[in-house]
């Protein structure tokens, strides 16, 4: 048995897509159990390129049958416009893309309550998507959200009702257009009508099928987005999403159980990027940030909006190892810092005069505190599409190393390039675990 958790480490954007759509091979099946589509997931090979949202970066490559699991949130409009993009690219979705019956449907209200809310914070905004990803979990906690199975349901219409009255005061409460702009009941529930036709072919209780599928021997990639330090738990709370990204979120997230989960793989950058606002304790606001910022073409796939760039930062890393439990690593984005002469790396933070190297929980703290470095060479020659370790430079592998030691975790896959050719497999007992031994049919499909 082989179900794999690949997720984030930092704050989202570490090339998750990337290395899902290169190891998907050798699953039967990827499921993804929170957020929406403020992820975005930018997968190259060859001259292709896609950004996805929702479906699983395993939707491009192999047979893998596709989840979109109870714990994500949905918004059917933009589900459809990726479904149309990807099918015209000629990638055939029938019958291996399926949307979970449980999982809550994002509306446009739940967007604009997010933008509202925004606006309303001013200075102290969260810098969210506003794709509505916020109000669309907080009606699902507050007993109101609509579920995917329910917009084919005889009751609808009552539950459009309830959902309007709960979101209803709070818009026109922050908004003085939002009385115009609110749907009738009777508009939203056939907007409703209208989606629950389209997306009838995909719904399923995946749940069940992916308890069945593993039952039977198969084996699942289960697919982050964002990252362990957006978790709305562990994150930088309030600076987060409103989701589980770490990989607790996994079982309530697709009702797959944590005893029947084998491995997880984090996906981490070589150094750290953030979007939006929030702590970010090694954030450079020199050349240097601007080079990884140019050279690592740092601009959100959702939203373009600029990444704020820093060093690599170990105590935020090893936090992140530590609740996720993670297996082996995925090194992404090394070739960005190849021409870099000298390579800092962030081993504690000072705060009140104090070196602490574990994450803290206050955000005061986090804003405060003055990281602590470590010096070392860079190696200023050129790693892209690097596919032995052995030919990486030395500094490159003693940077790698150091990575390794810090956070505590052995490094199984490192990225050297956007594309799917441009990733070294390292041969080691972790990855080979990780892959359920299907390592030979990853590096064979790398190329494909
Ligand atoms: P995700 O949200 O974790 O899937 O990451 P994104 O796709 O949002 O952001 C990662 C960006 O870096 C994308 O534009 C990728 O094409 C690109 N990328 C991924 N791995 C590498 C790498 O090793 N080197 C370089 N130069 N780019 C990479
Ligand atoms: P992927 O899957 C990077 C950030 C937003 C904001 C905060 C809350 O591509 O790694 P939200 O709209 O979720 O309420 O915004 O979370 N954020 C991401 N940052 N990558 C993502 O996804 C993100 N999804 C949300 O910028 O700071
Ligand atoms: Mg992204």
């Amino acid at each position: 048995m082989t179900n794999t958790v690949v997720l984030g480490m930092q704050w989202g954007d570490e090339g998750k897509g990337k290395i899902v759509d290169l190891i998907c091979p050798a699953f039967d099946a990827v499921a993804r159990y929170q957020g929406g589509h403020n992820a975005g997931h930018t997968v190259k090979f060859a001259d292709r390129h896609f950004a996805l949202h929702f479906l699983p970066s395993g939707i491009l490559h192999g047979d893998a049958r596709c989840y979109l699991g109870n714990g994500m949130v949905i918004y059917p409009e933009a589900f459809f416009e990726e479904l149309d993009a990807i099918t015209e690219a000629g990638i055939d979705a029938e019958g291996r893309l399926f949307i979970s019956d449980r999982a809550q449907v994002i509306l446009d209200l739940h967007a604009r309550l997010d933008q509202a809310r925004e606006a309303a914070r001013g200075a102290d905004k969260i810098g969210t998507t506003a794709r509505g990803i916020g109000p669309a979990y907080e009606t699902k906690a507050a007993r109101v959200g609509l579920r995917i199975g329910d917009l084919s349901g005889t009751d609808l219409e009552s539950r459009v009702e309830q959902l309007m009255d709960h979101v209803g005061p709070q818009l026109r409460g922050l908004s003085a257009t939002a009385e115009a702009e609110l749907p009738t009941v009777a508009e939203l529930v056939a907007r409703c009508r209208g989606w629950a036709e389209r997306l009838e072919p995909f719904v399923r209780d995946t749940t069940k099928e992916l308890n069945d599928l593993i039952d039977h021997g198969g084996s699942v990639l289960f697919e982050g987005a964002q990252g362990a330090l957006l978790d709305l738990d562990h994150g930088t709370f309030p600076y987060v999403t409103s989701s589980s990204a770490t990989a607790g979120g996994v079982a309530i997230g697709t009702g797959v159980a944590p005893t029947r989960l084998t491995g997880v793989l984090g996906v981490i950058k070589a150094y750290t990027t953030r979007v939006g606002a929030g702590p970010f304790v090694t954030e450079l606001h020199d050349e240097v940030g601007s080079h990884l910022a140019k050279r690592g073409n740092e601009f959100g796939t959702s939203t373009g909006r600029p990444r704020r760039c820093g060093w690599f930062d170990a105590v935020a890393a090893r936090y992140s190892r530590r609740l996720n439990g993670v297996d082996a690593m995925a090194v992404t984005k090394l070739d960005v810092m190849d021409e870099l002469e000298e390579i800092q790396v962030c081993t504690g933070y000072e705060i009140d005069g104090e070196i602490r190297t574990d994450f803290p929980a206050r955000i005061s703290d986090l804003m405060s505190a003055k990281p602590v470095y470590e010096t070392v060479p860079g190696w200023q020659q050129d790693t892209v599409g690097t596919l032995a370790v052995a030919e990486l430079p030395q500094a490159a592998r003693d940077y790698l190393a150091l990575l390794q030691d810090l956070v505590g975790a052995p490094v199984g896959l490192i990225s050297t390039g956007p594309r799917r050719e441009e990733t070294l497999v390292v041969d080691s007992e972790a990855t080979r675990r990780i892959l359920g031994g299907k390592l030979d049919e990853v590096i064979a499909g790398r190329g494909a």
